[in-house]
């Protein structure tokens, strides 16, 4: 078990203070971190019911929802303004010190660090507890947390039983995610979340033992006697051998694979407040244990919009089957009627993924290896006829990081509907900075939206004899 110290949480913020990193805060901001950036700016709004003016401060280019409150009409109904946000298109939730992108610009940092810089030169584990701690580890500090995480890996016997239920054909992020909520109830002292030791296990537990889940569930749905943790092994190697693990008594993985998997893995590790970040910081803000709000992520990202892309992509590409096909299926989807172009566009990014980038030239290194994947032209001419076609380029859809790791996972012999746990063993990494982060956050209460009440005003209850059907139109 790690010992604590004092680096495991953030400082407190000052009031007024800014991360420099932080969501909407530092955007175009060339001010150092610390920094205060209110610099006393102020929103004027007239209220054009009855003529009264507001003034609200801007700190770090947004706005307080809540001050829209104080903006009332005389009504003593009325409670005031609320901002309405479906999908959170213009809401930061948090002020986040973790993750910066520049969606126009293409640019990806991890607590200020470039990911070409990280993918290029960082360990994952190296990458996790950076995310975490907000520095990158000394090799003292590396060395401890890389024998923690090793030393965590096994599970509990117990769960051969627990996956052992589950169908042949399950679908391994079904199974990943009832797993990593199950281990909850291995570890119920888990629950103390503001005790700083309980949270540093967790997160070493969820860390080590997510890719023991993930490659169990693996050889389950193949029907493959499960392979125990490695413990000589690295964080990828050990994984790929509880994959791939026969007879011998050393899995010796290749080494190019390694590599691969591991830049993989930096380039999903965080990616601020996306859909199954959001899942986890909203489960975790009711202060249940780290397990339960981490497999809210691993739910989040199952779907097809989030980490879910990636197997749709190759399922897509197959579909298409041909790469005369390809003009053909481009016109479906502007037409309507084809779907989406899986593996494009991007909420934050209007410009070229910074991710997927790297991954297209990673691809290079593994089909170097393997040969080149039978459906990578098929990818290169949607990518190409999709970057020159107006739908595409007026709505800024561009490749998104899972258009190619498909193509990069089959190659390495991953089957399509494991891709999406290969994203989860990542993203576990930036789920935890950011449930940590958002724990510590002394302006993080529990989550809870506000919503436009539409339905019926208050009615009377009717016997089943005067009902009118929902169905009846
Ligand atoms: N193919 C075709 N059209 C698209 C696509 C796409 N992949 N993505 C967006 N559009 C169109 C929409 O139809 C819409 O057009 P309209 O203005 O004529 O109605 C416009 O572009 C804007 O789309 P929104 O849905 O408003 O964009 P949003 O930011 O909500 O969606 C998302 C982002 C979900 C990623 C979307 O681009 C999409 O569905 N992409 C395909 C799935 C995918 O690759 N997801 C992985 C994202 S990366 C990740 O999570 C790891």
């Amino acid at each position: 078990m790690p010992k604590t110290g004092s680096t495991a949480a953030p400082p407190a913020k000052k009031k007024g203070a800014t991360d420099g990193n932080g969501a909407a805060a530092a955007k175009g901001s060339s001010k150092p971190a610390g920094a205060p950036s209110s610099d006393g700016s102020t929103l004027d709004i007239k209220d054009n019911r009855n003529n009264k003016s507001y003034t609200v401060p801007i700190v770090d280019c947004a706005i307080r929802a809540t001050e829209l409150k104080k903006i009332k009409t005389d009504d003593p109904n009325d409670s005031g303004l609320v901002s309405y946000d479906p999908a959170f298109l213009n809401t930061a939730s948090c002020r986040s010190a973790i993750t910066y992108i520049d969606g126009d610009k293409g640019i990806l940092r991890y607590r200020g660090y470039p990911i070409e810089q990280l993918a290029e030169k960082a360990s994952f584990l190296e990458v996790a507890w950076l995310l975490r701690k907000g520095e990158l580890p000394t090799q003292d500090e590396y060395d401890k947390f890389v024998h923690d995480v090793t030393w965590h890996t096994y599970v509990h016997e117990n769960f051969r039983k627990f996956l052992e239920g589950f169908r042949y054909d399950a679908h391994p992020m079904a199974m990943l995610n009832s797993g990593i909520a199950a281990l909850a109830s291995f570890y119920p002292t888990s629950r103390n979340i503001f005790d700083e030791r309980e949270r540093d296990i967790s997160m070493v537990r969820l860390l080590a033992k997510t890719p023991t889940i993930a490659a169990f569930s693996y050889r389950h749905v193949k029907g493959m006697p499960f392979v125990y943790p490695d413990n000589r092994l690295s964080y990828v190697e050990n994984f790929l051998s509880m994959i791939n693990r026969m007879s011998e008594s050393k899995y010796e993985p290749n080494p190019t694979f390694v590599r691969a998997l591991e830049i993989l893995f930096i380039l999903h590790a965080d990616h601020e407040q996306n859909c199954s970040t959001s899942a986890v910081r909203g489960v975790g803000s009711s202060h249940v244990d780290p397990f339960s709000a981490m497999s809210a992520g691993v739910a989040a990202l199952f779907g097809p919009l989030h980490g879910g892309a990636n197997e749709q992509v190759l399922r897509m590409i197959t579909e298409i089957g041909n790469v005369k096909n390809v003009p053909k299926f481009i016109e479906s989807v502007k037409s309507g009627e084809g779907g989406r172009l899986m593996g494009f566009g991007h909420r934050v990014y209007k410009s070229y993924d910074p991710r997927a980038k790297i991954v297209k030239k990673l691809a290079d290194d593994v089909f170097k290896i393997v040969g080149v994947d039978r459906d990578l032209e098929i990818a290169l001419e949607l990518e190409r006829i999709a970057l020159s076609d107006d739908y595409f380029t007026q709505r800024k859809l561009y490749p998104n990081v899972d258009f190619y790791t498909g193509l990069i996972y089959r190659s390495m012999g991953f089957p399509t509907d494991f891709f999406t746990v290969l994203f989860a063993i990542a993203r576990m990494s930036g789920w935890l900075a950011q449930w940590e982060e958002m724990l510590l956050d002394k302006e993080q209460k529990i989550s809870r939206p506000r919503q436009i009440y539409i339905g019926p005003k208050e009615r009377p209850y009717s016997t089943k004899l005067n009902r009118k059907s929902a169905s009846a139109g």
